[in-house]
């Protein structure tokens, strides 16, 4: 019993000591995604779901991709307040980064749905996003394209007919999960490289510690604690309304997850996002009004902690931003099968009238 006491007490001294100064729980990005049981990764379905992310032509006009508004060749989102969807059309919110999203337990802004594979079911058949009328239209499409029957076997050996839109949003999201930027200077940093971020980043963690931003960024996605998948960690948005921003960016206007559950305690209430790689994801927040990131910080630390920074604090914590900039996995391009055979998308009418944009 003693001994057992003593060895619990050392662990926990080893654990503690191994960054005294700080007192969040800083964490490093692990190398790997948790992934659901019924969809383990195998290299056939990253693949697939690969080829899938880049394909354009299961989108209503064989225009738009996954990746048409979620570029993997930079911050993973378009760096527009609203992304344009088929027919010109505008949604109200930004397109956030799938760099880490793996790493939440809920996906969307207003966390509606619970794991990627649910979320990309979503995108195909949205009339403002890819515009298809459903799923299984696209994935009518999709069986019309030579070479995709044996990707669909090779990711999904067994099943006698694997071309289903349950098989492409796991393949989908197993390609997901593998966007993940470790090896930041953060991460690099809490490691215990010293060197590996600036002194005023240093500030800026332990400002971002100090003012409370770590009440709701913290954990190793910077969104909040670890959380069984479908619980999501969500926060009110603005917390301090009444400020100027609030008029100024819209900040009011999005009632967040009250869309999905209408009850009223939810509105305003949006998952806390991730900050990796937030230098390279503007413009900022649900509706992407605000449009650099010391602006972004400030509005935070006015609506969220009710308090003005200094100049000086502004730059701290942006440094600071900054270094949560990670590792980018190279992406080989993929060959879409049937390239460059077109014609499984029917003609565009030529008296298609678009509408007026928002
Ligand atoms: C026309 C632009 C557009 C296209 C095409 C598109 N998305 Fe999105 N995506 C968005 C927007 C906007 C949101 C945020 C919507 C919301 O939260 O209400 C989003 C949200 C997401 C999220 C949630 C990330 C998070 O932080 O919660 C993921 C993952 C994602 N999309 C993946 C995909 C995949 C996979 C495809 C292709 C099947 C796709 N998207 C196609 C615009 C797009
Ligand atoms: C009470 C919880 C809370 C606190 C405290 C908080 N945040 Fe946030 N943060 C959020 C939520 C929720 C959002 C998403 C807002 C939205 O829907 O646009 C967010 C969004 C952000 C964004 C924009 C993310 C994006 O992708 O557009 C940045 C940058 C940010 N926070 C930085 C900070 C900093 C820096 C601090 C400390 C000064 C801080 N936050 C304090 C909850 C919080």
């Amino acid at each position: 019993m003693g001994l057992k006491a003593t060895l619990l007490l050392g662990s926990i001294m080893t654990l503690s000591v191994a960054n005294p100064s700080l007192a969040a729980d800083w964490q490093a990005l692990p190398d790997q995604a948790p992934f659901p049981a019924d969809n383990p990764p195998s290299e056939a379905k990253i693949e697939l779901g690969k080829i899938l992310f880049f394909d354009p032509r299961f989108s209503e006009h064989g225009t738009l991709s996954c990746n048409s508004c979620h570029n993997v060749m930079t911050g993973g989102d378009d760096n527009r307040p609203n992304s344009i969807g088929m027919h010109d059309a505008r949604g109200g919110r930004s397109a956030p980064t799938v760099w880490n999203a793996a790493f939440y337990s809920v996906q969307f802004w207003d966390g509606r749905a619970a794991t990627l594979e649910d979320q990309a079911k979503g995108p195909v058949a949205n009339p403002i996003e890819m515009g298809m009328a459903s799923l299984d239209e696209a994935m009518a499409r999709v069986a019309k394209i030579p070479g995709y029957q044996p990707l669909f076997e090779a990711a999904f050996p067994g099943e006698p007919n694997p071309i289903t839109g349950d098989n492409a949003v796991k393949a989908i999201a197993a390609f997901e999960r593998t966007l993940i930027t470790p090896n930041s200077p953060y991460d690099r940093y809490v490691k215990g490289d010293a060197a590996a971020m600036t002194e005023q980043q240093i500030r800026g963690m332990e400002t971002f510690d100090a003012l409370g931003c770590t009440s709701c960024h913290s954990g190793a996605n910077f969104s909040g604690p670890t959380l069984p998948i479908g619980t999501g960690f969500f926060m009110k948005f603005p917390t301090y309304p009444g400020s100027a921003y609030d008029a100024k960016y819209k900040l009011t206007k999005d009632p967040g997850r009250y869309e999905v559950t209408k009850k009223a305690a939810d509105r305003h209430l949006f998952r806390v996002p991730t900050l990796r790689n937030i230098a390279l994801t503007a413009p900022y927040f649900n509706n992407g009004q605000v449009p650099t990131l010391d602006k972004a910080v400030q509005v935070m630390a006015k609506v969220q902690l009710n308090k003005d920074l200094t100049e000086a604090q502004t730059a701290d914590l942006v440094a600071f931003l900054n270094a949560l900039t990670g590792e980018f996995p190279e992406l080989a391009l993929p060959r879409l099968p049937g390239t460059p055979n077109m014609s499984v998308i029917p003609p565009v009418d030529p008296h298609l009238k678009v509408k007026a944009h928002r």
